[in-house]
Protein backbone atom coordinates (compact mmCIF):
# COMPACT_ATOMS: atom_id res chain seq x y z
CA UNK A 1 0.00 0.00 0.00
CA UNK A 2 0.66 3.69 -0.55
CA UNK A 3 0.10 6.34 1.65
CA UNK A 4 0.88 9.40 0.41
CA UNK A 5 0.64 12.47 2.91
CA UNK A 6 -0.14 15.91 2.27
CA UNK A 7 -0.37 19.00 4.50
CA UNK A 8 -4.52 19.61 3.91
CA UNK A 9 -7.39 18.67 1.84
CA UNK A 10 -6.62 21.34 -0.90
CA UNK A 11 -2.95 19.58 -1.62
CA UNK A 12 -4.43 16.09 -1.18
CA UNK A 13 -7.37 16.76 -3.94
CA UNK A 14 -4.72 18.52 -6.17
CA UNK A 15 -2.11 15.48 -5.82
CA UNK A 16 -4.84 13.09 -6.53
CA UNK A 17 -6.55 14.82 -9.37
CA UNK A 18 -3.34 15.24 -10.81
CA UNK A 19 -2.30 11.54 -10.31
CA UNK A 20 -5.07 10.42 -12.11
CA UNK A 21 -5.63 13.10 -14.96
CA UNK A 22 -1.85 11.57 -15.85
CA UNK A 23 -3.12 7.82 -15.83
CA UNK A 24 -5.34 8.68 -18.28
CA UNK A 25 -3.35 11.08 -20.12
CA UNK A 26 -0.74 8.14 -20.36
CA UNK A 27 -3.10 5.74 -21.36
CA UNK A 28 -3.85 7.75 -24.18
CA UNK A 29 -7.06 6.11 -24.53
CA UNK A 30 -9.09 5.30 -27.44
CA UNK A 31 -12.90 5.07 -28.35
CA UNK A 32 -11.42 1.41 -28.82
CA UNK A 33 -9.34 1.27 -26.43
CA UNK A 34 -11.05 3.30 -23.37
CA UNK A 35 -9.92 3.90 -20.01
CA UNK A 36 -12.18 2.87 -17.39
CA UNK A 37 -12.73 4.99 -13.67
CA UNK A 38 -14.54 4.44 -11.10
CA UNK A 39 -15.85 7.21 -8.79
CA UNK A 40 -17.59 8.39 -5.68
CA UNK A 41 -19.51 11.28 -4.77
CA UNK A 42 -19.77 12.49 -1.09
CA UNK A 43 -17.69 15.91 -0.15
CA UNK A 44 -14.48 14.26 -0.64
CA UNK A 45 -14.20 14.52 -4.29
CA UNK A 46 -15.25 18.04 -5.11
CA UNK A 47 -12.57 19.11 -4.74
CA UNK A 48 -10.50 16.59 -7.44
CA UNK A 49 -13.94 17.32 -9.85
CA UNK A 50 -12.90 20.91 -10.15
CA UNK A 51 -9.73 20.09 -11.15
CA UNK A 52 -10.76 18.06 -13.59
CA UNK A 53 -13.24 20.76 -14.69
CA UNK A 54 -10.36 23.54 -15.07
CA UNK A 55 -7.80 20.79 -16.46
CA UNK A 56 -10.57 19.85 -19.43
CA UNK A 57 -11.22 23.87 -20.01
CA UNK A 58 -7.70 24.61 -20.08
CA UNK A 59 -7.51 21.53 -22.86
CA UNK A 60 -4.89 19.42 -21.16
CA UNK A 61 -7.31 16.80 -20.16
CA UNK A 62 -10.31 14.94 -22.19
CA UNK A 63 -12.83 12.06 -20.97
CA UNK A 64 -13.84 11.81 -24.65
CA UNK A 65 -12.64 8.15 -24.63
CA UNK A 66 -13.39 7.47 -20.59
CA UNK A 67 -15.83 5.24 -19.52
CA UNK A 68 -17.09 5.89 -15.34
CA UNK A 69 -18.76 3.59 -13.21
CA UNK A 70 -20.15 5.13 -10.01
CA UNK A 71 -19.87 3.45 -6.62
CA UNK A 72 -23.52 3.67 -5.56
CA UNK A 73 -26.95 5.20 -5.15
CA UNK A 74 -29.44 5.54 -3.02
CA UNK A 75 -32.08 3.19 -3.23
CA UNK A 76 -35.59 5.20 -4.41
CA UNK A 77 -34.04 8.37 -5.01
CA UNK A 78 -34.28 8.76 -9.13
CA UNK A 79 -31.63 10.48 -11.23
CA UNK A 80 -33.47 14.12 -11.26
CA UNK A 81 -33.83 14.04 -7.35
CA UNK A 82 -31.35 16.92 -5.82
CA UNK A 83 -29.66 14.34 -3.47
CA UNK A 84 -29.37 11.48 -6.25
CA UNK A 85 -26.19 10.54 -6.93
CA UNK A 86 -27.19 10.68 -10.56
CA UNK A 87 -27.48 14.68 -10.10
CA UNK A 88 -24.39 14.97 -8.09
CA UNK A 89 -22.56 13.87 -10.97
CA UNK A 90 -24.21 15.78 -13.32
CA UNK A 91 -24.35 18.66 -11.49
CA UNK A 92 -20.53 18.05 -10.11
CA UNK A 93 -18.46 16.82 -13.08
CA UNK A 94 -20.48 15.27 -15.99
CA UNK A 95 -22.03 18.76 -17.10
CA UNK A 96 -18.93 20.43 -17.14
CA UNK A 97 -16.84 18.10 -19.31
CA UNK A 98 -16.66 16.33 -22.86
CA UNK A 99 -17.62 12.61 -21.20
CA UNK A 100 -20.45 10.56 -23.94
CA UNK A 101 -23.38 10.17 -21.70
CA UNK A 102 -23.43 6.48 -23.33
CA UNK A 103 -19.80 5.92 -21.36
CA UNK A 104 -21.72 7.17 -18.05
CA UNK A 105 -22.77 4.43 -15.83
CA UNK A 106 -24.38 5.05 -12.34
CA UNK A 107 -27.13 2.16 -10.60
CA UNK A 108 -30.14 3.20 -10.88
CA UNK A 109 -31.79 3.09 -7.56
CA UNK A 110 -34.91 2.81 -8.90
CA UNK A 111 -35.08 -0.01 -10.86
CA UNK A 112 -37.79 -2.11 -11.12
CA UNK A 113 -35.46 -4.98 -10.10
CA UNK A 114 -32.75 -3.86 -7.94
CA UNK A 115 -31.32 -7.54 -7.75
CA UNK A 116 -31.44 -7.33 -11.69
CA UNK A 117 -29.83 -3.44 -11.53
CA UNK A 118 -26.58 -5.04 -9.59
CA UNK A 119 -26.10 -7.99 -11.74
CA UNK A 120 -25.77 -6.08 -14.85
CA UNK A 121 -23.68 -3.47 -13.49
CA UNK A 122 -21.11 -6.06 -12.55
CA UNK A 123 -21.86 -7.65 -16.11
CA UNK A 124 -21.46 -3.91 -17.54
CA UNK A 125 -17.83 -3.79 -15.45
CA UNK A 126 -17.08 -6.64 -17.08
CA UNK A 127 -17.43 -6.17 -20.51
CA UNK A 128 -16.26 -3.07 -20.38
CA UNK A 129 -12.52 -5.20 -19.33
CA UNK A 130 -12.67 -4.24 -16.01
CA UNK A 131 -12.07 -0.82 -13.94
CA UNK A 132 -8.56 0.63 -14.80
CA UNK A 133 -8.62 2.97 -11.33
CA UNK A 134 -11.50 3.07 -8.77
CA UNK A 135 -11.62 6.52 -6.79
CA UNK A 136 -12.79 6.82 -3.65
CA UNK A 137 -13.49 8.49 -0.35
CA UNK A 138 -14.03 6.74 3.00
CA UNK A 139 -16.51 6.75 5.79
CA UNK A 140 -16.14 7.50 9.64
CA UNK A 141 -16.94 4.13 9.91
CA UNK A 142 -14.26 2.72 7.22
CA UNK A 143 -16.88 2.16 4.63
CA UNK A 144 -15.73 1.98 1.15
CA UNK A 145 -18.85 3.11 -1.16
CA UNK A 146 -21.50 1.88 1.02
CA UNK A 147 -19.94 -1.51 2.22
CA UNK A 148 -20.82 -0.44 6.11
CA UNK A 149 -19.03 -2.73 9.14
CA UNK A 150 -18.99 -6.41 8.45
CA UNK A 151 -19.79 -6.15 4.69
CA UNK A 152 -18.31 -9.38 3.32
CA UNK A 153 -14.91 -8.29 2.10
CA UNK A 154 -15.84 -10.26 -1.29
CA UNK A 155 -19.17 -8.67 -1.78
CA UNK A 156 -20.16 -7.84 -5.22
CA UNK A 157 -22.80 -5.19 -6.41
CA UNK A 158 -25.72 -5.17 -4.12
CA UNK A 159 -28.62 -3.68 -2.03
CA UNK A 160 -27.19 -2.18 1.28
CA UNK A 161 -28.80 -1.28 4.12
CA UNK A 162 -27.25 1.82 5.96
CA UNK A 163 -26.11 2.34 9.05
CA UNK A 164 -27.79 4.81 11.83
CA UNK A 165 -24.47 6.29 11.64
CA UNK A 166 -23.82 6.77 7.98
CA UNK A 167 -27.97 8.38 7.71
CA UNK A 168 -27.05 10.44 10.59
CA UNK A 169 -23.94 11.86 8.89
CA UNK A 170 -25.74 11.96 5.35
CA UNK A 171 -28.28 13.23 7.26
CA UNK A 172 -26.69 16.98 6.12
CA UNK A 173 -27.71 16.92 2.49
CA UNK A 174 -31.26 15.95 3.46
CA UNK A 175 -32.26 19.71 5.95
CA UNK A 176 -30.34 17.24 8.52
CA UNK A 177 -33.90 15.33 8.46
CA UNK A 178 -32.77 11.74 8.97
CA UNK A 179 -36.03 10.98 8.05
CA UNK A 180 -35.73 11.90 4.51
CA UNK A 181 -32.12 10.02 4.30
CA UNK A 182 -33.14 6.67 2.39
CA UNK A 183 -32.30 3.58 4.04
CA UNK A 184 -30.66 1.54 1.38
CA UNK A 185 -28.70 2.03 -0.84
CA UNK A 186 -26.85 0.03 -3.96
CA UNK A 187 -23.32 -0.23 -4.36
CA UNK A 188 -20.37 -2.01 -5.69
CA UNK A 189 -18.85 -4.86 -3.20
CA UNK A 190 -15.55 -4.84 -1.80
CA UNK A 191 -14.88 -7.34 -4.17
CA UNK A 192 -15.89 -5.12 -6.95
CA UNK A 193 -13.39 -2.34 -5.49
CA UNK A 194 -10.43 -4.93 -5.39
CA UNK A 195 -11.34 -5.99 -8.70
CA UNK A 196 -9.54 -2.75 -10.32
CA UNK A 197 -6.11 -2.52 -11.43
CA UNK A 198 -5.80 0.36 -8.87
CA UNK A 199 -7.88 1.92 -5.75
CA UNK A 200 -7.03 5.18 -4.93
CA UNK A 201 -8.73 6.01 -1.17
CA UNK A 202 -8.95 9.72 0.04
CA UNK A 203 -9.46 10.84 3.26
CA UNK A 204 -9.65 14.45 4.53
CA UNK A 205 -10.10 15.72 8.06
CA UNK A 206 -9.91 14.69 11.37
CA UNK A 207 -13.69 12.15 10.96
CA UNK A 208 -11.78 10.24 9.52
CA UNK A 209 -8.82 9.86 11.41
CA UNK A 210 -9.70 6.66 13.12
CA UNK A 211 -11.08 4.54 9.91
CA UNK A 212 -7.92 5.60 8.39
CA UNK A 213 -5.87 4.10 11.57
CA UNK A 214 -7.70 1.21 11.16
CA UNK A 215 -7.28 0.87 7.19
CA UNK A 216 -3.62 1.10 7.56
CA UNK A 217 -2.34 -0.13 10.86
CA UNK A 218 -4.71 -3.00 12.50
CA UNK A 219 -5.57 -5.83 10.53
CA UNK A 220 -7.92 -6.86 7.87
CA UNK A 221 -11.07 -6.94 8.85
CA UNK A 222 -14.68 -6.91 8.03
CA UNK A 223 -15.64 -4.10 10.62
CA UNK A 224 -13.60 -1.64 8.83
CA UNK A 225 -14.03 -2.54 5.33
CA UNK A 226 -11.57 -0.10 3.96
CA UNK A 227 -8.93 -2.28 5.70
CA UNK A 228 -9.87 -4.64 2.85
CA UNK A 229 -7.23 -2.37 0.49
CA UNK A 230 -4.30 -4.25 2.03
CA UNK A 231 -4.63 -6.86 -0.45
CA UNK A 232 -4.62 -5.09 -3.10
CA UNK A 233 -1.41 -4.64 -5.21
CA UNK A 234 -1.85 -1.01 -5.86
CA UNK A 235 -3.54 0.90 -3.13
CA UNK A 236 -3.09 4.23 -2.11
CA UNK A 237 -4.81 6.18 0.38
CA UNK A 238 -3.90 9.86 0.33
CA UNK A 239 -4.57 11.81 3.66
CA UNK A 240 -4.24 15.29 4.60
CA UNK A 241 -2.46 15.75 8.00
CA UNK A 242 -5.94 15.55 10.27
CA UNK A 243 -6.94 12.16 8.74
CA UNK A 244 -3.47 11.02 9.54
CA UNK A 245 -3.16 12.27 12.97
CA UNK A 246 -3.74 8.61 14.42
CA UNK A 247 -1.38 7.48 12.49
CA UNK A 248 1.83 5.65 14.63
CA UNK A 249 4.55 8.51 14.32
CA UNK A 250 6.70 5.59 12.77
CA UNK A 251 4.02 5.04 9.98
CA UNK A 252 4.59 8.47 8.95
CA UNK A 253 8.08 8.34 9.39
CA UNK A 254 8.05 5.41 6.70
CA UNK A 255 5.42 6.44 4.27
CA UNK A 256 7.37 10.02 4.29
CA UNK A 257 10.77 8.37 3.87
CA UNK A 258 9.68 6.65 0.85
CA UNK A 259 7.82 8.80 -1.10
CA UNK A 260 10.75 11.19 -0.73
P1 LIG B 1 -17.77 12.14 2.34
O1 LIG B 1 -18.30 10.66 2.37
O2 LIG B 1 -16.88 12.25 1.15
O3 LIG B 1 -19.00 13.00 2.18
O4 LIG B 1 -17.05 12.39 3.62
C1 LIG B 1 -17.41 9.62 2.18
C2 LIG B 1 -18.11 8.30 2.38
O5 LIG B 1 -19.06 8.20 3.15
O6 LIG B 1 -17.65 7.32 1.76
Amino acid sequence: MRVILKPNHQQASIWTAHYIANKIKSFAPTSERPFVLGLPTGSTPLEIYAQWIKMYKNGELSFANVITFNMDEYVGLDAQHPQSYHHFMFENLFNHIDIKKENIHILNGVAADLEQECENYEKAIKDCGGIHVFLGGIGEDGHIAFNEPFSSLTSRTRIKTLTSDTIKVNSRFFDNDINKVPHQALTVGVGTLMDAQEVLILASGAKKAKAVYHGIEEPISHKWTISALQNHRHGIIVCDEDAASKLEPETIKYFKDIEK
